[in-house]
């Protein structure tokens, strides 16, 4: 079934209402299995990616799903020269609208994200900030979806830094109402706004989100996630190795979480800090399934959220109408 969103962007995990993320699992789900009708798709349609930081699977995932709907796809390294510095962001967006029919951007900073979409017709997708990756998180559920994970009855666990994917993954547990444990050394938990929306989202929702800084109360998990400790543009000068030394995931801390638990990590892992070879290479790891549904997900994200613009006598892009999908037989 398609969703038809009711955002125009996809900035963080917020944007999306409790009721449109099942349906893109399972348009996600029907494109893993086959994707043949949609070879053409995008056919005329491109896609720019503007990114400040380094990627393999946010840049291959979308590039490769793209291609494979028919599309085109425009990689922008902005790793040297920052998006707004040889112009401004606003500047761009209105650039870039005349060309492409989706810009997706991963940045230093998340304003730089929302000053796109605010000056862009066109959706504009995060593909990670500093504070959020709502991408990583929608293929992560789908993950979840796909081993049985039941938000009335199971816990995800959280065990390091409150970082980036952190707050994505507390915005889509508060989202599906489902349970979510949060374990991170002192002086790391998530951001304090990210905690509140979730929690009043979760309020609606029936989600319960908790914060701790005891290893030991991961017990009775469906899963348990991890992330590097130093994420992409975070200062080097914070000594970390020895906080963080006792949230390292070892076969004892999944242990604790329960015989059965999965292993999950958005990926690159950095072996032997916050995961150890025993852990993310033994059966319980499903980091693998998760990067492969990155380009699954985010191929139903765009395929919700891409439109057929009309244009008027100037080219120029004026209005939006509902997405081009499918429909279904
Ligand atoms: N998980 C993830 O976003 O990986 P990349 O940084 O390689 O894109
Ligand atoms: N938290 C990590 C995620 C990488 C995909 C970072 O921002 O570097």
């Amino acid at each position: 079934m398609h969703t038809r969103l009711a955002t125009k962007d996809v900035t963080r995990i917020m944007d999306l209402s409790p009721y449109e993320i099942m349906p893109l699992v399972e348009l996600g789900r029907e494109l893993k299995s086959d994707i043949r009708s949609y070879k053409d798709h995008f056919a005329q349609r491109s896609l720019v990616m503007l990114f400040e930081k380094p990627s393999l699977r946010t840049r291959v995932s979308f590039e490769i799903g793209f291609a494979r709907m028919g599309g085109h796809a425009v990689y922008l390294d902005h790793e040297k020269l920052r998006i707004g510095e040889r112009e401004t962001i606003a500047d761009y967006s209105r650039n870039l609208e005349r060309w492409c029919d989706c810009i997706v951007a991963r940045t230093m900073s998340h304003n730089t994200i929302t000053t796109l979409a605010a000056n862009a017709t066109i959706p504009i997708i995060n593909a990670l900030s500093d504070i959020h990756h709502p991408c990583q998180a929608l293929a992560d559920y789908m993950t979840l979806v796909e081993l049985g994970f039941d938000c009335r009855q199971h816990q995800l666990a959280w065990v390091g830094d409150g970082n980036n994917v952190c707050h994505s993954l507390m915005e889509l547990m508060a989202t599906i109402g489902a349970s979510m444990i949060v374990v991170t050394p002192e002086g790391f938990e998530p951001s304090a706004d990210i905690v509140r929306d979730c929690q009043a989202r979760a309020c609606r929702t029936g989600a319960t989100l908790r914060h701790t800084n005891d290893v030991k109360k991961i017990s009775g998990s469906f899963a348990v996630y991890t992330d590097t400790w130093r994420s992409m543009g975070q200062s080097e000068k914070v000594a970390k190795e020895t906080v963080f030394k006792p949230y390292c995931v070892t076969p004892d801390i999944m242990a604790l979480a329960g015989s059965g638990a999965y292993f999950m990590h958005c990926l690159p892992a950095h072996r032997g800090h916050e995961v150890v070879d025993a852990v993310i290479d033994s059966p319980c790891s499903v980091v693998f399934d998760q990067a492969e549904n990155r380009m699954h997900i985010q191929n139903a994200l765009l395929l919700n959220l891409l439109t057929t613009p009309t244009q008027d006598s100037l080219g120029k892009n004026t209005t939006r109408t509902l997405p081009t999908t499918r429909s279904r037989p």
